[in-house]
């Protein structure tokens, strides 16, 4: 939530923050700013709304140069969408600037205090508070010498007083040339390159000009030059900070000929399942293998129950996680939603294995669910994509999805790659217990032919979004499924809603009689994955029963079913694989339908109302 980008060196700032902002805007998109340090003074630059529609167009009118800047987008928490709200904020001598992500808790106190001390503040929004804050501490250090530079003092002096969380960039006008960095719960990173440097939420933003970065832990406060930098904690005596090399280019980061990054998500996903897979699969052992993990197999067959916290299109992964650590290792498994996770006093047995499912691996309540556990001495697996984001960097051990940037807000490859390494988490936790040899060799065999599966489910998009374009003007939907698809119905209604603004609900298809079928008519169309497994007959049932209500349906069924062809409104083909694979395909046909849905109905894809990619606040 809110993305932040920091320029200090020799070039102009503005094309670099403005193009920072841009890759980080899936972060939040209300509004967007930059303030560049200039001739002793800040030039600040804001306006509410996306950057090319504000920001952008403020700059070609109004344009501002300086070597050093920071730039924000935003996504609101204190204070509506407004360019008063649009950071970057200064302090009441307006010597002092910062863009800010996350939230301070205690920011209407000292607000108060403040107005008593007579501070004039101009927004609604806590980091304006925080840069109050900053400033007074800064009027305090100010060209006084000491250790440490006198703006980080005052930094850290300020932040001593916060209660919340803050991933923050600030300047002086009286120090050009440094910046300073600092997080507490969300993210920031150091971008190094040659005589300059940058700040970052995340890699993106800074990918085309570095690949090497140093990921702030929490409590670290970075100061940096266009030379270099160096970074202390607030929390202890020294601060643990490592140079590593970005694994993904610029390009992996564009859109490419795609109309959307959503669209060019879904379409890679052939690749990344197949990455997700790559050099984890001794087929002759039937036995899957990872790096990572950091346990030994004695403690991985110590554990005697999972629990997966996480939110969102991960939650929906953990549920089929569910049903494959029970069905491959018969191992009791338990999904929480991260953010009552955190708070509950759930009765965790000694054996219990933690595993955190998260794309970005910066999500607020799955972090917080994370250090709970391993509070109470609980081995904490991680499956995340961003390398180096804060779950990867605290979790014990843990399977990376290898699956490259993932942008468009709506989680589409992460989705496929996520389900791909659970599976093969579940058969080797199988494995090593009582999974035969010949019954692991099958599973994988499967996942093997699933990247090229998933190709053949692609080249129905046309026919997808023919489907698509008849249902478009609907305003409820029911997506429908049974066991591995249950969680698929799931998944399928929550990116038709996040992208559309339609109304749509997932259940597991036999509890439809127990209320939902009230809602069904003519104008209700539902998505039934229905696929031919072991389940197919009593879905047919459940499926006849939505009919005989004159409920319009899109079935997801399997290849060589021409019963269904007469049963139902529509049709979407997917290839036969075994059941527990299933869900990377039937899967396919929902992303594209959300899609086409959407584009419609008019709507920003990649950018939906109200959401933000990465949420990391409460
Ligand atoms: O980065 P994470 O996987 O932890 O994110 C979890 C959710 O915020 C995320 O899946 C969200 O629900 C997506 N917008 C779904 O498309």
């Amino acid at each position: 939530m809110c993305g932040i980008v920091g320029y200090i060196g020799k070039r102009d700032a503005t094309p670099i923050l403005l193009e920072g902002l841009r890759r980080l805007e899936y972060r939040g998109y209300d509004s967007a700013g930059i303030a560049l340090q200039s001739d002793g003074k800040f030039q600040v630059r804001k306006k509410k709304g996306k950057i090319d529609e504000g920001l952008a167009r403020l700059l070609a009118s109004n344009a501002i140069q300086g070597c050093a800047g920071i730039g924000h987008t935003r996504w609101a928490t204190h204070g509506p969408p407004s360019d008063e709200n649009s950071h970057p904020h200064l302090d009441q001598s307006g010597r002092i600037a910062v863009v800010h992500n996350g939230v301070i808790e205690n920011f209407e106190r000292l607000k108060e205090r403040m107005i008593r001390d007579g501070h004039k503040f101009v927004s609604a929004t806590d980091t304006e508070v925080l840069a109050h804050l900053i400033g007074e501490h800064y009027m305090k250090v100010k060209g006084q010498k000491g250790d440490r530079h006198p703006l980080t003092q005052a930094v850290m002096n300020a932040l001593r007083e916060v209660i919340g969380t803050y991933g923050i960039a600030v300047l002086s006008v009286d120090y050009p040339g440094v910046m300073v960095g600092a997080r507490r719960g969300s993210p920031l990173l150091v971008g190094v390159g040659e005589g300059e440097h940058f700040l970052a939420s995340d890699a993106s933003a800074v990918v085309a000009h570095t690949r090497q970065v140093a990921y702030l832990n929490d409590y670290d406060v970075a100061t940096i030059e266009a030379g270099r930098f160096d970074v202390t904690s607030l929390g202890s005596d020294t601060a643990k900070v490592q140079i590593s090399q970005l694994e993904f280019g610029a390009e992996a980061a564009e859109k490419g000929d795609f109309a959307h990054y959503m669209l060019k998500e879904i379409f890679e996903q052939p690749r990344t399942v197949r990455n997700a897979l790559r050099g984890r699969m001794d087929l002759e052992e039937g036995m899957p293998k990872f790096g990572g993990l950091n346990m030994t197999t004695a403690e991985l067959r110590e554990v005697d129950q999972i629990v997966i916290p996480a939110c969102g299109t991960s939650w929906h992964a953990a549920l089929i996680g569910e049903y494959l650590f029970e069905e491959f290792a018969h191992i009791p498994t338990e999904v929480e939603y991260a953010s009552e996770f955190r708070y509950r006093n759930s009765p965790l047995e000694k054996h219990t294995l933690v595993l955190v499912i998260t794309q970005s691996g910066e999500t607020a309540d799955t972090l917080a669910g994370l250090r709970e556990s391993r509070r109470r001495g609980h081995k904490v697996l991680a499956i995340c994509n961003v390398v180096g984001s804060t779950i990867a960097r605290e979790a014990d051990g843990g399977i990376y999805l290898h699956a490259g940037p993932e942008i468009g807000v709506a989680s589409t490859k992460a989705f496929t790659s996520q389900v791909s390494v659970l599976t093969l988490f579940a058969l080797m936790m199988g494995r090593i217990r009582m999974l035969s040899n010949s019954r692991g060799m099958h599973v994988m065999r499967a996942l093997e032919n699933a990247g090229d599966q998933i190709e053949k489910v692609l080249e129905q998009n046309d026919a997808i979004r023919k489907i698509a374009m008849k249902y478009a003007a609907s305003e409820d939907f029911f997506f429908l499924g049974r066991q591995y698809n249950f969680p698929v119905a799931l998944e399928g209604a929550l990116k038709l809603k996040e992208i559309s603004y339609i109304h749509a609900e997932g259940y597991p298809a036999a509890e439809m009689k127990h209320g939902p079928i009230a809602m069904i008519d003519e104008k209700t169309p539902s998505v039934f994955v229905i696929p031919s497994d072991g389940m197919y007959e009593k879905s047919f049932s459940n499926l006849e029963e939505i009919k005989a209500r004159k409920g319009p349906v899109i079935a997801i069924a399997t290849e060589g079913n021409a019963r269904i062809r007469d049963r139902v409104d529509d049709v979407i083909y997917i290839p036969a694989a075994p059941e527990p694979i299933s869900p990377l395909l039937s899967v396919i046909p929902l992303q594209l339908l959300a899609y086409h849905i959407a584009v419609a109905r008019g709507c920003d894809v990649d950018k939906p109302r109200n959401l933000a990619k990465s949420v990391t606040v409460e």
